[in-house]
């Protein structure tokens, strides 16, 4: 949830400091820090808040030195306090630490160090790490790393620098994602490869229990054990440009702009049109076993989770397969009992959320089959499933996810074909499925093309204090996306639910200051709908309703009506979301929220 990045260089690592760590502003945001060794000495500055308040403060500073490791912290213990923020030194001030993750013992590994005469300047986990690397140190700072590793139990990426070892910085990794960037002038560091996306695109991962040491020409790896690693650079896919706004004000219109190309790209290469069969080789690995699975639980948390949602009915509409889906955080801790042949789908953006981790290994454990749906090549989710698909969605800076739970949506159906038609589906079926998805991405266009009419919807209701979200089956998920993200944006209060369970109680709510969003194109369940929505009227609730165009019926009764266009039922997720997405995006502007950064919210969360 925080950020690292880390330079050793032959430039002045200041500036590209400061540019990594905007990079990363997304992933956790509440303060921010840097620490520069310049050969003799090492600087270290923290700010409270936004990293332009840490530009700010270093301004007119002259900061030589061009090894440095810097963070932005996302708080958990402790608060969002200077003396909290990274980088974290030890007692006489040798080592700077900066940190991903939680130390979980390190309420005991505290005590015993303020009994040895240690005073802690801050309240956080971090703080032990810095005192023990610096006790452990004997002239070797990546041996000092590595005896710390053997002493602290938790999850951490952390990157380190000694005073006495001028030329180099120790990152290490246990449940926290490091990437090393490989340059011409020297290396990076970092937790995300958006923070050095401009100078790089040749980076290594570092995998659990493993350790690295950067200097300006060279890093070797080894393992917690000391054993030395061997691992060839790869290229990320990833353009300098795709962290640029590109004329957007945010990156969250932005992403939900570019929807019809990230479609476009979920599908590239994957579409055999004449067979009606989708080609994915990322899970070939597992086809033998996978095209007679009958069993499958989708995993995920909040976007991606609603994704396996819509993924569920889709699955039940299109295979044989029997599907679940559970949140990763409660699936992780039940008791499992998997019939033969079961897969567990992991679906995640960033491939590191803690509990989508946690509940696939407990899967494996259990003897499950593991696949990923995962947009960041080489992440902690994609190393760990059997096999998988990736989005090839670019990076999403926005914190509110858009365009990869469209890209989610379009892998998942372009899966469920696949293994339709192994099962069930006919040529006419699977032929009619895929050129219904190739449809999509200038159907989105269609629907982007309304957003000045979906702006001034927005206009009309952004001061109402509670929304409601209905739509039902393939659009119930859709319903709760769009709660979430006009949660996460604008802070309005919103909720998703099945319109069936309407009358079972938030009926209660209704009123003439409560929007309620239908989302209720033409479907198998669409006259269903129509009732819900009159229900809300006959109670004056304003209606805005998604809706298939040229539906004359829905505008006697709707307050407001935005269109998408004519398709498949289970399609119909992938055009009624851009529509909620926008409204949230307005809604949020009108209130002049930070839309990119919404408060208290992290991009990846890579903590319980
Ligand atoms: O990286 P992941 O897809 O695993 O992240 C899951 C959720 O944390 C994420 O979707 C979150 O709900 C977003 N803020 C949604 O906009």
């Amino acid at each position: 949830m925080c950020g690292i990045v880390c330079y050793v260089g032959s430039k002045p690592a200041k500036p590209i400091l400061l540019e990594g760590l905007k990079q990363l502003e997304y992933r956790g945001y509440d303060s921010s820090g840097l620490a520069i060794h310049d050969g003799t000495h090492i600087e270290c500055h923290r700010e409270v808040g936004k990293i332009a308040e840490l530009e700010r403060k270093l301004n007119n500073m002259d900061i030589k030195g061009s090894i440095g490791i810097a963070h932005t912290r996302w708080a958990t213990h402790g608060e969002p306090t200077e003396e909290n923020a990274h980088p974290h030194r030890d007692q006489d001030g040798n080592v700077f630490v900066i940190h991903n993750g939680i130390i979980e013992n390190y309420h005991s590994l505290k005590k015993r160090l303020e009994k040895e005469g240690i005073t802690f300047r801050s309240e956080t986990d971090t703080e032990v790490l810095a005192h023990l690397i610096g006790l452990n140190f004997d002239g070797s700072l990546s041996e000092a790393v590595r005896k710390t590793m053997s002493q602290v139990i938790g999850t951490f990426g952390i990157a380190v620098i000694h005073r006495q070892s001028p030329g180099e910085i120790v990152v290490a990794r246990r449940g926290s994602p490091l990437i090393i960037g490989v340059s011409e002038d020297g290396h990076f560091a970092a937790s995300d490869v958006a923070a050095m996306v401009r100078y790089t695109n040749k980076v290594v991962h570092l995998q659990d229990n493993e350790l690295a040491t950067l200097t300006v020409k060279d890093f070797s790896m080894s393992t917690a054990q000391a054993k030395p690693i061997e691992r060839s650079a790869e290229t990320v896919e990833w353009r300098a440009e795709d962290a640029d706004l590109n004329g957007f004000p945010h990156f969250m219109l932005k992403e939900i702009y570019e929807q019809p190309e990230t479609i476009k790209n979920a599908m590239r290469g994957r579409l055999e049109t004449g067979e009606g069969v989708p080609k994915l080789g990322g899970i070939m690995p597992v086809w033998d076993k996978l095209k007679d699975s009958r069993h499958m639980v989708i995993v995920a948390c909040g976007t991606s989770y609603y994704a396996g949602c819509v993924g569920r009915y889709v699955f039940e509409k299109l295979t044989e397969i029997d599907v679940e889906v559970e949140l990763a955080s409660e699936f992780r801790y039940r008791k499992l009992n998997f019939a033969p042949n079961t897969f567990v789908i992991a679906i995640s953006q960033s491939g590191e959320t803690a509990d989508t981790l946690a509940a696939i290994r407990e899967a494996k454990r259990k003897g499950a089959g593991l696949l990923g749906i995962v947009n960041v090549v080489g992440s902690s989710i994609s190393r760990d499933t059997d096999a998988g698909v990736y989005n090839h969605a670019g990076p999403e800076i926005g914190v509110a996810s858009t365009k990869i739970f469209t890209s989610q949506l379009t892998v998942l159906n372009l899966l469920a074909i696949l293994l339709g038609r192994h099962q069930k589906l006919s040529l006419t079926e699977g032929v009619e499925a895929i050129r219904a998805l190739e449809a999509l991405p200038d159907q989105v266009a269609n629907v982007l093309s309304q957003a000045n009419h979906i702006q001034a919807i927005a206009e009309k209701y952004y001061k109402c204090d509670n929304w409601l979200y209905l739509g039902r089956k393939y659009n119930y998920p859709i319903a709760m996306e769009g709660a979430l993200k006009l949660k996460e944006v604008s802070y309005i209060h919103a909720e998703g639910y099945p319109a069936g369970e309407m009358k079972h109680g938030p009926i209660a709510l209704i009123n003439p200051d409560m929007p309620t969003v239908a989302i209720a194109p033409r479907d198998e369940i669409y006259e269903k709908m129509l009732s819900n929505i009159q229900e809300v009227k006959s109670r004056r609730g304003p209606v805005i309703a998604i809706a298939t165009q040229g539906d004359e019926r829905i505008r006697e009764v709707a307050d407001d009506v935005i269109e998408i266009p004519q398709t498949l039922s289970f399609l119909n997720p992938i055009l009624a979301v851009v529509p909620c997405q926008l409204l949230s995006y307005y809604c949020a502007s009108f209130l002049n929220r930070d839309i990119d950064k919404p408060r208290n919210l992290a991009k990846s969360v890579t903590v319980e």
